[in-house]
This record gives structure tokens, sequence and C-alpha cells, in this order.
């Protein structure tokens, strides 16, 4: 069911009773790229999935985001749907608003899920091509930046094997509003580190990554679930930074396995 709520396109399948689990997506994306997940879900969860502000179908306003208005976002939603204790998962972008939303408040949160993420901010060079992926964005359009920005997103088998899947991710971030683009861009890179805060996240953790994940590599991120008190982590072959749509049978067997060890599986 599609609800809007804080001008934000927030789309809810299964019982609301059940247990939730929030999705948030990653960057340049929207909630549909849950789809694999939500799918499965859906029948033992209240499954919410969201278009974060700027992207997919949310009001994009100014464009002038940070990584706290997105985690305001998604406390907006939290108590709009009036979701008790959640579990929330997030995917690189999404999982940056998820880590600072756990380390703002983890009390709220039964458990975190962090897919092709990391903990650590922005070094001065990926500030410095953020900015340059701005100005190509002003100079050249959209559209460039899109096609040189996605197909890295993908492991080369699955572009392959694939290939419409791709072509339809593709074509979706075209569409997305380019102010919008720049604004989560302007809100990754002025992002702080959560980096300090992962030894006192309580709440238990599940983190998976992709095999070929380029942008937020295995190293990385097993690095960071190391640090992270109860944190189980799991690579996904086949799979570059998009794990969860790229070979969904591992990551919803990881997710599945993980929440019935914390005690809300079926
Ligand atoms: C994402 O997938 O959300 C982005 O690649 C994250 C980033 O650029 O840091």
């Amino acid at each position: 069911m599609r609800k809007v709520i804080n001008s934000l396109v927030v789309e809810t399948s299964g019982k609301q009773s059940n247990q939730a689990i929030v999705f948030i997506h990653g960057f340049p994306f929207d909630h549909t790229m849950w789809e694999n997940q939500v799918n499965v879900f859906k029948k033992n969860y209240y499954c919410v999935a969201y278009d974060i502000r700027g992207l997919g179908a949310s009001y994009v306003g100014d464009a002038q985001y940070t990584m706290q208005a997105f985690v305001a976002d998604l406390f907006s939603i939290i108590s709009g749907l009036n979701l008790k204790n959640p579990i929330i998962c997030g995917l690189s972008m999404g999982g940056y608003i998820a880590l600072r939303a756990v380390e703002l408040n983890q009390n709220i949160f039964k458990a975190l899920i962090l897919c092709d993420t990391k903990a650590d901010a922005d070094t001065d060079s990926a500030k410095l091509a953020r900015s340059e992926k701005i100005n190509q964005i002003n100079v050249d359009g959209l559209e460039v930046f899109i096609d040189e920005f996605v197909p890295n997103c993908f492991c080369d088998e699955f572009i392959k094997e694939k290939s419409k899947i791709v072509f339809e991710v593709i074509a979706k971030a075209k569409s997305l509003n380019p102010l919008g683009v720049k604004g989560s861009l302007l809100a990754m890179m002025t992002r702080t580190s959560t980096s300090d805060y992962l030894k006192n996240i309580i709440i238990p953790t599940l983190a998976v990554c992709g095999s070929f994940d380029t942008l937020t590599p295995t190293t990385v991120m097993r690095n960071m679930a190391e640090q992270i008190p109860y944190c189980e982590f799991a690579v996904a072959p086949r799979a570059g930074h998009l794990a969860p749509l790229e070979n969904p049978e591992f990551v919803n067997d990881a997710i599945g396995g993980f929440l019935k060890k914390i005690g809300v599986g079926f």
C-alpha cells in the first residue's frame, strides 16, 4: 500500500501487526531495489520500503539535503506508521542513514542489517570526486553521470547474464530528478563518520557484502563488522555493490537465518 508521509513515498506490504522491517535503498536508486526481499519477507513481516527524499517519487524540494535530514525523514516514517522496534535494513547510502540513526537512538530498533555499506565518512579525495560528479551532472547532464556510475555497481557476471535488469535499473536512474541526485551527493559528501560508534552498537547486526563489490569492498565491510559487538558477516557470491538485487537468494537466506537467530524468524 502506497502512503505519503512527510512528503516521502512509502510502500508498505504485509500485516501491520507483524514485526516491521524498514528497507532503505542506495544511491541513485529507489525503493524498488528491495523488491526481491519485500516479496519474500512480506509473508511474515510488515515490510516498509520508501523513496529517500529527492529520489524515486519522493518530494525533491530545494535539494539542500544532509544525512541528518535523511535520518529525520526515517524517524518521521517510523513514528508516522507507529512502528514498534523495527528492524532497519540499509544498502550503501541507506546504510549510512541506518548507521547514523542507530548512533542517534539504537534503543528504538530491534536489529540492524547493513548491505554493501561502510561507516567511514568520505575522505578528502572522495569529497573531491563527489564535487566532480555534481559538476558532471551540471555540465554533461544526469544521463552521462548515470551511464558512468551505475554499471560499476554490478558485477561483470550479472551484467552479462541479467543485462535486461541492468538496463532497467539504469533507465530508472536516468529518470530521477537531477536536483535530487545532486542533493544526495551533497548529503553523502558532508556526512559524519559513524566508525567510532560501531563498538557501542548493542543491537544484533547482520552485514552482507557482494564478493565483487568495488565501491564498499569486502575488506572494508569485514573490518566494520568486526568492530560491532554482535555482528554476523556474510559475503554474497556472484554480486557486486547491489547484493540484494544481484543475488537475492543468498541475501534472503542470510537475512532469514539472522532473523531466526535473533528470535524473530520463521
Ligand atoms: C550507494 O550505493 O548508495 C552509493 O554508491 C554510496 C556512495 O556513493 O557512497
